[in-house]
């Protein structure tokens, strides 16, 4: 099995979309090109959704603008439908992530839409995206439980991400939303998965509510997977799922890998400073163990 693992950080996104302050455009801008430089081969940037469901990232053109790219990193933003497509295409982006859940209710509250319908939407997006040569990775929320339904069926799961397959999505990415998922069950549902979309094509995206997220990743690396989300000092949360804390931290998941003996390219002491500026921006505390305890030591 191959030994190197895609980290793909989260945490200009989904880690920003949810924090209390909100950071300016070049403190993002910063934010992300120090990530970058870290090694990290992509870091999500922004979403363009609208402004009156998450304030935070209204700023998205304005971060892109001002970004200086590495060209070893790929800096996706995250697009609910065709409005969010045009502006991402506008804003000269390569590479969009389009989203949606294995949970109804959690899909009527994030985007105003059943999930059908909000496949229908994707649909439109990845054509468009597919004839302007724009790479399509998808997300599907609340896959080992839901704030709202509680346990969610397997079976739904894989339906969900055999039709975002089909409709040409690159990579689909498993989100544990409130981060309720436990490990066997993280190992059966990557089982069951990729029995209808190819492992390579999956990743995972444990946000760390009940302190599951690390053993679950492990279970997933485990069942085939390579590519795991992550955000530096384990920003965030989630707008739509009340108490859900945010994504496992990349320096806990770097940390963990390097002892796997799986190569990441990430270099994890100039991460871990990183992710302590990044909190003392926000004024919070840095929700990485393995950051904090770098620091400390250096
Ligand atoms: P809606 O209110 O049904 O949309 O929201 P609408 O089409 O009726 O439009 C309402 C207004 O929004 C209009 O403006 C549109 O122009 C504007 P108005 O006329 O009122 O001034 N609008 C937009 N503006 C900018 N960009 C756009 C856009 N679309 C419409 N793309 C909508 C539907 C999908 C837009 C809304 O529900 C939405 O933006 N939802 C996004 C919520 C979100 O960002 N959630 C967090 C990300 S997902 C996540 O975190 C989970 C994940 O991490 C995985 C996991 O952990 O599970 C990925
Ligand atoms: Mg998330």
């Amino acid at each position: 099995m191959n030994d190197f693992v895609t980290i793909v950080e989260v945490g200009p996104r989904d880690g920003l979309q949810n924090e209390k302050l909100k950071l300016s455009a070049a403190t993002k801008i910063e934010l992300i090109e120090r990530l970058a430089q870290c090694g990290l081969p992509v870091v999500e940037a922004g979403s363009f959704v609208s402004p009156k469901w998450v304030p935070q990232m209204a700023d998205t053109a304005e971060v892109l603008k001002g970004l200086k790219t590495l060209p070893g990193t790929r800096y996706p933003v995250l697009v609910p439908n065709m409005a969010g497509f045009e502006l991402a295409a506008d804003a000269g982006e390569k590479e969009i992530a389009v989203f949606t859940a294995a949970s109804e209710s959690f899909s009527q509250r994030n985007t105003n839409c059943s999930i059908n319908e909000s496949i229908k939407r994707l649909d439109q997006v990845a054509r468009a995206a597919q004839s302007s040569g724009i790479k399509v990775r998808a997300y599907v929320s609340c896959v080992l439980g839901c704030p709202y339904e509680g346990a969610i069926k397997t079976k739904v799961v894989s339906e969900v991400c055999l039709k975002l397959n089909q409709l040409g999505c690159a990579e689909i990415s498993l989100g544990d939303t409130i981060g309720v998922g436990t490990p066997a069950l993280a190992n059966a549902l990557i089982q069951t998965v990729s029995s209808v979309v190819p492992v390579e094509q999956l990743a995972v995206h444990f946000h760390d509510t009940y302190g599951q997220a690390l053993a679950n990743i492990l279970a997933c690396l485990d069942a085939g997977i390579r590519i795991i989300d992550s955000s530096g000092a384990g920003l965030g949360g989630c707008p739509y799922a009340n108490g859900a804390t945010g994504n496992v931290a990349t320096e806990d998941v770097v940390y963990m890998l390097q002892g796997l003996g799986l190569d990441t390219g990430i270099d994890l002491s100039e991460l871990a400073k990183t992710g302590n500026w990044i909190s003392n921006q926000l004024q919070r505390p840095n929700n990485s163990k393995a950051g904090v305890a770098l620091n400390h030591s250096n």
